[in-house]
């Protein structure tokens, strides 16, 4: 046995004890006649402790030899420390070594392993397997295990099955580019990686399974942001004969036990809802941050008709009220001007009315707004003494996904975001089908299996842009956790939704006839979601970095720069997959 103990296990009921423990060196303090170790492994730090006259020159010796990140195993006897530290789980203790076994030796680290190190994020990725010895890593991977383990356990306790499905399949349309796979069998073929195993998972609905789910890798070739990743897990799940209503309570229930188990945090109640027309009117977000109020108040009426142009012309004029914010310096009204005007951001401008203590105003647009103008805005934003009232106008779309930026950023300012509060808000009633300009058609807002909402059936042939989905999404401070939807089941209805999309019969045969063909033969009705699995650990661990959350993530630009990967391939294996690539410059 390498070991009789872990490091983090010892305590003082321990005391007088021979053990054996196995680790890597922390850190070494060496007193020339006396010298501390602390030893660490998985489970905790241990104070490992040699002093001359009290263990053998040859032991002091080895100790003192022994550099950090080394990894070694020590014999010895606990006993008492004499300078206790309350703040180790071990610190009553402390091992007497009586031999040193080094099972091998360390460079020098690129950074110390340590909870909080200064050191640049490429240098943490590039050694990220020292970086995973940290402790904050190491809980957040085992926070992972436990969220994945509860999962489990929950989602067999409701009878769901799991069952693994193909990485190596075609397209899927989920908005999404593909990542692709060349098959040497099938010369000039090639594999697309899931997007998500959504037709599979509908297969297997027809199939007979009722309920399934799977925890599984997704692949989506799509621009990275600190809550994306080219590769992700998703809690993917799907269940016959439910409706809406079953859905949603089966996995309020899950993300409830979730919280209980791993997070020890109980909601209260059931989880509020809303229309999705709702969130964008009141938040400009279809995964509003509802831990802070702050919503939107539309200041058309009061605004527009003043021979203010910016605003006459605009479709929207629309205002938060900052409370509490009246007494901004210019500086930092300046500082938000230029933040709105950012092209992440987009605003041509952004206007303010502060309301002071006096019960008069101070507006950046005092020339075309007396003080009964602005007592009005302050009157439909609710806004009292001290408050601040920020304005943006311009066309609707557009100012209100601006709008819900300066929200969150405002709400951050203002500590409104605190982590360790959690606001889920279920999304429904999404629109079914969203237009693009580009392609100058439309796309599904979901996917193309999502059925319409049945009182919007007829709107299909006339307005197809109003009709409603049976389709939902989970947010949770701001975060889109999962979403998902009731499925067609119906052939002719589905082949109709094709029609919609702009898919012509063959090209709707060519990619989805197998699913089209498995829907003649008995579909149940049925529905499903999925949840972000990276995005849900991060949210329950108070992060809104996914990556943190994901042993070996992708940088930025999709690069693992620990294996150097994507990288070119040999000649030999580009011929055998009859592959040659052109000069991406030419
Ligand atoms: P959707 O595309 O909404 O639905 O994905 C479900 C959830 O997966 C997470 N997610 C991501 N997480 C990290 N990185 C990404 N690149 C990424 N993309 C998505 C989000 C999202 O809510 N098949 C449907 C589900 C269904 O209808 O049942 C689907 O994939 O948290």
């Amino acid at each position: 046995m390498y070991r009789t103990h872990n490091c983090g296990e010892l305590r003082a009921q321990n005391i007088g004890e021979k053990v054996t423990v196995a680790g890597w060196v922390q850190t070494t303090r060496n007193k020339g006649n006396i010298i501390w170790i602390d030893l660490r492994d998985r489970y905790g730090l241990i104070q490992i402790v040699g002093e001359t006259g009290v263990v053998t020159d040859q032991v002091l010796e080895e100790l003192k030899g022994l550099g950090r990140e080394y990894v070694v195993q020590i014999e010895g006897e606990v006993i008492e420390r004499y300078d206790k530290n309350p703040k180790m789980i071990t610190g009553d203790i402390e091992i007497k070594a009586t031999a040193v076994n080094l099972l091998n030796a360390s460079l020098v680290p690129p950074f110390e392993i340590e909870d909080d190190v200064n050191v640049g994020e490429e240098l943490k990725m590039k050694y990220r397997y020292l970086d995973l010895r940290r402790k904050p890593v190491q809980d957040k991977l085992k926070l992972r295990h436990r969220v994945s383990l509860e999962t489990r356990k929950y989602l067999d306790s409701v009878d769901f099955m799991e069952v693994e499905t193909p990485y190596l399949i075609k397209s899927t349309p989920e908005g999404a580019r593909d990542f692709v796979v060349p098959s040497r069998m099938n010369p000039g073929q090639f594999y697309a990686l899931p997007q998500s195993p959504q037709t599979f998972k509908q297969l297997l609905m027809v199939s007979g399974y009722d309920r399934y789910y799977q925890i599984v890798k997704c692949f989506r070739d799509e621009d990275l942001r600190a809550d994306r990743q080219p590769e992700f897990t998703q809690i993917d799940c799907e269940m016959a004969f439910v409706d809406q209503e079953d859905i949603l309570n089966t996995f309020e229930g899950l993300i409830k036990h979730l919280f209980k188990t791993c997070r020890n945090h109980e909601f209260e109640g059931d989880f509020p809802r809303m229309t999705y027309a709702e969130a964008m009117e009141k938040y400009g977000s279809d995964k509003p941050d509802i831990r802070f109020e702050m919503e939107f108040v539309n200041l058309n009426a009061v605004a527009k008709g003043k021979g203010f142009g910016v605003f006459d012309n605009a479709e929207l004029v629309v205002a938060i009220n900052a409370k509490g914010c009246g007494e901004y310096s210019r500086k930092q009204l300046d500082a938000l001007v230029d933040w709105v005007k950012r092209p992440q951001i987009g605003a041509t401008g952004l206007i303010y009315s502060k309301c002071n203590e006096d019960g008069s105003f101070k507006s950046s647009v005092d020339k075309f707004f007396d003080q009964e103008a602005l007592a009005q805005w302050a009157s439909v934003c609710k806004a009292e003494a001290g408050d601040l009232i920020l304005v943006l106008c311009g066309d609707t779309d557009k100012v209100r996904s601006q709008m819900n930026e300066l929200r969150l950023h405002m709400g951050t300012e203002m500590g409104l975001r605190d982590p360790n509060v959690f606001a889920p808000l279920w999304i429904l009633d999404f629109p079914l089908l969203e237009w693009d300009e580009e392609s100058g058609r439309f796309h599904a807002m979901h996917h193309p299996f999502t059925s319409p909402k049945k009182e919007d059936f007829d709107l299909i042939d006339t307005e197809p842009d109003k009709v409603r989905a049976n389709a939902y999404d989970l947010a949770m401070n701001g975060v889109e956790l999962g979403g998902g939807s009731i499925r067609i089941h119906n052939k002719q209805l589905q082949a109709r939704m094709f029609e919609l999309l702009g898919f012509s019969d063959e090209e709707a045969k060519a990619q989805f006839g197998f699913l089209m063909n498995a829907f003649e033969y008995g579909a149940p009705p049925h529905g499903g979601l999925a949840f972000g699995f990276d995005r849900l650990v991060a949210t329950m661990g108070g992060s809104d970095s996914i990556r943190d959350y994901i042993a070996f993530p992708k940088n930025n630009s999709g690069r693992d720069v620990m294996i150097d990967s994507p990288a070119p391939l040999a000649k030999d294996q580009m011929d055998e997959l009859f592959l040659t690539t052109i000069n991406p410059k030419e």
